[in-house]
């Protein structure tokens, strides 16, 4: 069983593995491969939710989605990640919302995308019992303010980026991920703070890496620059669908074998 002890312990030792994952089948496979962490994603948003951004996915989203993942995760580490406003607007529905990832979902720890706001939080849940993962880098729910570009990129913010770092593993976060940052920042923050970071589109050098599973099995239409694709699972769905719909107008489908016939059914009237 991973925990959030074990993904600490791992830091400037093994690498961390961690996928998104929005349902129980992918849960499974994910976990069954062997992944260390899955994170809930609000990614859900631009994925299995269907909008153009992170921003409308709501708290119930986020519960009923990590409450199907954690159902076939036997060994990953869930964690659930804050959907936007669903903290920082105030302390008491903050606590509330991440509590529910726990109490209701029976996530292992939240992740906050995070800044200087979420620094005394941060501190906050843990002191509670709710292990946070901090978010910094490129964080999508402020894209009406920040994009989607890269970030850290010139020496005061890249030196904000490493010193919300260290604030965040200061105030308890196990883990950090960094998004979409130079990788020599990635480095430096990296060997800056004693818990591990988990990058995507930050390098080699962080203690672990990151990717939206859609991304990875070929399900997205479009990927960022930093993501990978080890497979082609779109193109396997396109061809069984393609052949379901020919088979059943061809009156192929279905054939003997998947019906059954009762002996008294016969010439009801
Ligand atoms: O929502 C998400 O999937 C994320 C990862 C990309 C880190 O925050």
């Amino acid at each position: 069983m991973v925990t959030v002890r074990s993904i600490r312990a791992k830091a400037g030792s093994e690498p961390i593995t961690m996928l998104t994952a929005y349902d129980a089948p992918t849960s499974s496979v994910v976990d069954e491969a062997g992944i260390d962490v899955i994170l809930v994603g609000d990614s859900m948003g631009n994925t299995a939710l269907g909008y153009d951004s992170t921003l409308p996915v709501t708290v119930e989203d986020v519960v009923s989605r990590t409450a199907a993942v954690a159902r076939a995760a036997d060994d990953a580490l869930v964690v659930a990640d804050m959907p936007f406003l669903s903290v920082g607007v105030d302390e008491a529905s903050s606590v509330e919302h991440c509590g529910r990832m726990l109490k209701e979902a029976d996530a292992d720890a939240v992740k906050l995308e995070s800044g200087p706001h979420t620094v005394e939080l941060t501190e906050h849940l843990v002191r509670l019992g709710i292990p946070v993962m901090a978010h910094l880098g490129l964080t999508p729910q402020r894209v009406r303010e920040v994009g989607y570009g890269r970030q850290g990129t010139d020496r005061d913010d890249a030196r904000e980026i490493l010193d919300l770092a260290k604030a965040h593993a200061d105030a308890g976060a196990f883990s950090l991920v960094l998004e979409h940052v130079p990788a020599n920042l990635a480095k430096q923050v990296t060997a800056a703070i004693d818990v591990p970071t988990i990058g995507i589109g930050a390098g080699p050098d962080c203690d672990g890496q990151v990717l939206v599973v859609d991304d990875v099995v070929g399900m997205s239409d479009r990927t960022p620059p930093f993501a990978a694709q080890f497979g082609d699972v779109k193109s396997e769905m396109e061809r069984a669908v393609g052949a379901y719909r020919d088979a059943v107008e061809a009156g192929e489908f279905p054939a003997e074998e998947h019906s059954h016939v009762e002996d008294d059914l016969d010439e009801l009237y």
